[in-house]
């Protein structure tokens, strides 16, 4: 249905002023024609206050239990449907079922004034109804493109089920382990981050929002949340300027980049300002400097939140000051809707700003096609309209390329399918916790555990023994006694323990990353045995290994990777899939060195990796400054050598030239290699102190057994940018390291000098 209920003069004349105001300078604002913008003008005339801010008002659908915030849910589902046909919602989120989508949207086009559609979001972060690898796991891969193709299959499952918007990318940056929500990220690098924070955005929007299959994407939480104090969920952000500039904004500005048109402000506060009511980065960095055409959406009643947060004293202010700031549209908290209008009309908040928040949104909606087709996915359809075992497949071959091997002494591994007798301990051997944080959606695949893929991959059935041994958190009465009884039988023991669903994601924060006691008891009885024990760590964070799980023969990180978990584990277990995911977070070695990256600074008393621990250096008494595993390690099955590190133009980059670098990787192993060669950068001395080290490009590379490739990185001045005092990008002259290896730690090395112009 079109909403073109319009006086066709009034129209020519709309349509003649977008075309002077939106093709004088080129390209139209957000990508849309001069008749799309004259349509949405068309609209705007007409609204009430009311209605423009309907269209800035977003709602959970009524009558769903709201854990995290019982008094959002106070509507029935026939207010809610009033308030849409008054005009007064802009979407719903989440839980909606696809009867109740259609409903609500019919409310909207049909029985609306100005029958404008409905926007539907969800929390897609790593599939709908097919489980992807977490968005963490995923990291692991290093294979970007990898996170496109689930982005865009997990678009297609939602959109067919009627949600066009999702909330996700999450891009922040996450240096802290105990924080829980590290999990729906990319970890702990902004170049890594970077890549895949653009990667998720080209996979849900696709090249054309308007297409069916396309879902708007939401990168955040906009800005800073990850780094909060003490790793504890909502807490406390205080950055410097620099910091936010160098880490934690660059992923927002590459998702923004690759066509992200609507961006998630953040719950916390930076340095006394809640990220939902910051001027300086919803409207300054974002509008100002990036010039951002999308919306800014608050985080759920983020807007409310400014009044426990100490920064506004009642709903009115809250409402003012983060709609003033630059949040478009509100979530769940209905305070615009209850007092933009009276801000306005007392002249507090100027029309033009609301008329161009409303602008922002229903240019969207537009693009989106929902305007000519609001009830696209709605449509009542049997069984699943996507090709759900293509999907399927593509879960099994991410989750097999998200894990990462961590070590594998006297190759322990990969598993014999006949010759060995297999005990398989710990709480995580059947099929729960697979799925991870965020998986919301009804009718999802019952996902294959662990136990039944191995026993389906070994040749006889009686070759598996299946303890449990011990709850997650808690002790089994006799569980330790059979777990070792089980492994004194066993040739080799897997053992399958870590984390649970519910120790990662929002609000999930620990202050102990260690693997929980219980299970730690059960690591070290049955290793006690002698048997050779093979660990399956399931996780949603780095962890910090100790005992038998630490010193186990092989450890294979496994995070939450979704429904097809089982199968690509027996794959990696038993040599059919050649493991290549490396750390995309660092595993430190002990809890207690958290915040840990390698990316850190050097300070004024550094202790250097190979000099003898002395007094007055920056360490611990008790512990080393080294992660157990770096970020970047992962090994496969085959072993690769470093060689021949060479500059195109030796120790030197010219200032407006490039530099090539060259390696050579060799597999000395059997089979093929599949090896992620990483290129870091350290700058030795500048106007600003630069980390240690800095991920600046890496390749995955497929190296025949027996074979030699040549692996060629191209760097120019840009990538040696940095923030300099005046908080501007600047690039000086001055000596580099610059390294090529498997991880951030070691690699050849070799140095340059950047020449001054
Ligand atoms: C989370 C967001 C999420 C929103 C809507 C919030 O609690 O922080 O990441 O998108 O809820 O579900």
């Amino acid at each position: 249905m079109s909403v073109c209920r319009f006086p066709r003069l009034v129209f020519a004349l709309l349509f003649l002023l977008a075309c002077i105001t939106g093709c004088a300078t080129g390209p139209t604002p957000g990508g849309l024609t001069p008749m799309s913008i004259a349509r949405v003008e068309s609209l705007i005339v007409r609204m009430t206050v009311e209605e423009k801010v309907g269209q800035l008002s977003l709602y959970a659908p009524a009558g769903i239990d709201i854990v995290a915030n019982p008094q959002a849910a106070r509507q029935s589902q026939e207010q809610q449907l009033a308030d849409i046909r008054a005009g007064r919602v802009t979407g719903l989120f989440n839980n909606a079922g696809l009867e109740g989508k259609r409903r609500a949207q019919q409310a909207a086009v049909n029985e609306s004034r100005l029958g404008i559609p409905l926007l539907f979001g969800a929390d897609v972060i790593h599939g709908f109804r097919t489980v992807f690898p977490v968005p963490l796991a995923e990291a692991a891969s290093w294979e970007p493109a990898l996170a496109e193709r689930t982005a865009h299959a997990s678009a297609v499952e939602a959109t067919a089920d009627g949600f066009r918007w999702t909330f996700a990318p999450m891009v922040d940056i996450a240096r802290d382990a105990r924080w829980g929500r590290g999990v729906e990220g990319a970890g702990e690098d902004v170049y890594l981050g970077r890549q895949f924070a653009a990667a998720r955005v080209r996979g849900f929007q696709g090249k054309d929002l308007g297409r069916a299959d396309a879902m708007l994407a939401t990168p955040k939480h906009f800005a800073g949340y990850g780094a909060a104090e003490g790793g504890l969920d909502y807490n406390t952000v205080d950055l410097s300027e620099r910091t936010l500039r160098e880490v934690y904004l660059p992923p927002f500005r590459s998702a923004i980049d690759a066509g992200a048109l609507s961006i998630m402000s953040a719950f916390n506060e930076i340095g006394g300002i809640p990220s939902n009511a910051n001027r300086n980065l919803l409207t300054g960095v974002l509008r100002g400097e990036w010039g951002f055409q999308g919306f800014v959406v608050s985080d759920y009643t983020a807007d409310e939140e400014l009044i426990a947060h100490g920064f506004a004293a009642d709903g009115r202010e809250a409402a003012k000051r983060a709609f003033l700031a630059g949040t478009d549209v509100s979530m769940q908290s209905g305070l615009y809707m209850q007092h933009l209008p009276g801000l306005v009309a007392s002249g507090e908040v100027p029309m033009s700003r609301l008329d161009d928040a409303v602008r922002r949104v229903l240019r969207i909606k537009l693009r989106l096609g929902l305007f000519d087709q609001p009830f696209r996915g709605l449509e009542d359809a049997a069984g699943p309209r996507f090709d759900s075992s293509a999907h399927q497949a593509l879960a099994r071959d991410a989750a097999g390329r998200s894990i990462v091997m961590l070590r594998n002494d006297g190759d322990v591994l990969p598993l014999s399918k006949s010759g060995q007798r297999v005990a398989l301990i710990g709480p995580f051997a059947g099929a729960s916790d697979l799925f991870g944080p965020w998986m919301v959606f009804p009718g999802q695949a019952s996902p294959a555990g662990i136990e039944e893929a191995i026993r389906n991959s070994l040749a006889s059935p009686e070759l598996l023994t299946v303890v449990r041994g011990s709850d997650v958190d808690a002790p089994i009465a006799g569980g330790i006694d059979a777990a070792v009884a089980a492994a004194r039988e066993a040739d080799v023991v897997v053992l399958s323990i870590g984390e649970n669903e519910q120790m990662s994601g929002e609000a999930r924060s620990r202050s102990d990353i260690e693997i929980p006691r219980a299970q730690q008891e059960l690591a070290d009885a049955v290793a006690a045995t002698g048997k050779p024990v093979v660990v399956l760590l399931r996780n949603g964070r780095a962890l910090a290994l100790r005992g038998a799980v630490r010193n186990a023969r092989a450890i294979l990180v496994t995070w939450f990777l979704g429904s097809q978990t089982g199968p690509a584990i027996a794959d990696v277990l038993f040599g059919d899939v050649n493991p290549s995911g490396r750390l995309p977070v660092s595993f430190p070695q002990t809890p207690g060195q958290v915040p840990y990256y390698y990316s850190h600074k050097r300070t004024g008393r550094p202790q250097l990796a190979d000099a003898p621990a002395t007094f007055y250096k920056a360490r611990y008494l008790d512990a080393s400054n080294d992660a157990l595993f770096p970020f970047g390690h992962g090994l496969g099955y085959a072993r690769v050598r470093y060689e021949g590190l060479e500059l195109s133009s030796p120790g030197r980059m010219a200032w407006d030239g490039t530099l090539t670098v060259r390696a050579r990787i060799t597999n000395t192993g059997k089979r093929e290699a599949e090896e992620v060669v990483q290129l870091y950068i350290g700058n030795r001395a500048a106007s600003v102190t630069r980390p240690v080290r800095e991920l600046k490009s890496f390749r995955k590379v497929r190296v025949p057994a027996g074979q030699t490739m040549a692996v060629e990185f191209t760097l120019s001045r840009a990538d040696l940018m940095f923030i300099g005092q005046d908080l501007q990008p600047t690039v000086e002259p001055g000596n580099f390291d610059l390294w090529v290896g498997p991880s951030a730690v070691g690699g050849l090395k070799t140095s340059f000098r950047l020449a001054p112009e």
